[in-house]
C-alpha cells in the first residue's frame, strides 16, 4: 500500500505509516479519473469499481463537480448558469472540491476505503488554467489550497481527441461541452503535459481503444500497486 502524495505547498506531515492532510490521517487509496469530455471515464470508473469490489475492497465512488449536496448545487450553477466569468468559474469548481474533500474523500480514506473520483484537481488545471487561459500554476495553487494538499495516489488519464469526444457526446449539453474544439484541444494538451511531468503518478490510456482493453490496463496497474 502506498499513501497519497501531496500537492506542492501542502501543509502535511509524513510519518512512517500515515500521511496527514490538514490534521486528518488517511490510510486508504485515492484514484482519480481524468480526461476530456466524451473520453469514456464514467464507463472506466464503473469497470474499476466492480473489480475492486470483487476483490473485497470497500470502494467509495464519487465525482466532481457534484459529490456532495453543496456540490450538486454548485454543479448546476457552473455547468448550466449564465454569465459566469472565468475566475468565478474557477472559484466555484474550487469550492466544490473543498467541500468534497472534507465531507467525502478524507473520511473515506481515513477508514481505509479506496476512493475513486470521476475528475479531480487536474480537471481544473486543464479546463480553467489552460482552456480558460487563467494560468495553470495559479489555478493549481488555488486547487492545492482548496483540497488542503490532498493528491491522488494514482490518476488515470483517459486521453481522447476533441473530435472523438464530441462525436461520442452526441452534441453539447453544458457550458464546458459547448466550447470550441480549440478549447478542448488546449485542455487535452495540458492533461497530457501533467501526466508526462509525473509518470509515476499517472496511467495514460487511449480513450479510443475498446473499453474492455482500457479496463484491463487499469486493472493491471492497480494489481502492480497491490490493490487487486
Ligand atoms: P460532467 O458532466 O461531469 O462531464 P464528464 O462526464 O465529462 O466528466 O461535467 C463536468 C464538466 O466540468 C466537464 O466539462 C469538465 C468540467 N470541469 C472543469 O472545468 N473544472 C473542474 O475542476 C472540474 C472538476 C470539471
Amino acid at each position: 500500500m502506498t499513501f497519497a502524495h501531496t500537492l506542492p505547498g501542502a501543509r502535511t506531515r509524513v510519518s512512517a505509516r500515515c500521511l496527514r492532510v490538514d490534521g486528518v490521517s488517511e490510510h486508504g487509496y485515492f484514484i482519480a479519473f481524468e480526461g476530456g469530455d466524451g473520453a469514456g471515464k464514467s464507463t472506466q470508473v464503473r469497470h474499476l469499481v466492480e473489480a475492486l469490489e470483487a476483490a473485497g475492497r470497500e470502494v467509495v465512488v464519487t465525482r466532481q463537480p457534484g459529490g456532495t449536496s453543496l456540490g450538486a448545487a454548485l454543479r448546476d450553477l457552473v455547468l448550466h448558469g449564465e454569465a459566469i466569468t472565468p475566475r468565478a468559474e474557477a472559484l466555484i469548481f474550487a469550492a466544490d472540491k473543498a467541500q468534497h474533500v472534507q465531507e467525502v474523500i478524507l473520511p473515506s480514506l481515513a477508514r481505509g476505503a479506496v476512493v475513486v473520483t470521476d475528475r479531480y484537481t487536474d480537471s481544473s488545471v486543464a479546463y480553467q488554467g489552460a482552456g480558460r487561459s487563467l494560468g495553470a500554476q495559479e489555478v493549481a495553487d488555488l486547487q492545492t489550497w482548496a483540497v488542503g494538499g490532498l493528491a491522488p495516489d494514482l490518476t488515470v488519464l483517459v486521453d481522447v481527441d476533441p473530435a472523438t469526444g464530441r462525436a461520442r457526446r452526441g452534441g453539447t449539453h453544458d457550458r464546458m461541452e459547448s466550447e470550441a474544439d480549440g478549447f478542448h484541444a488546449a485542455v487535452r494538451e495540458h492533461f497530457l503535459a501533467m501526466a508526462a511531468a509525473a509518470p509515476e503518478r499517472y496511467l495514460v490510456v487511449d480513450g479510443g481503444a475498446p473499453a474492455d482493453e482500457i479496463a484491463a490496463a487499469v486493472r493491471a496497474r492497480l494489481a502492480h500497486e497491490g490493490l487487486l
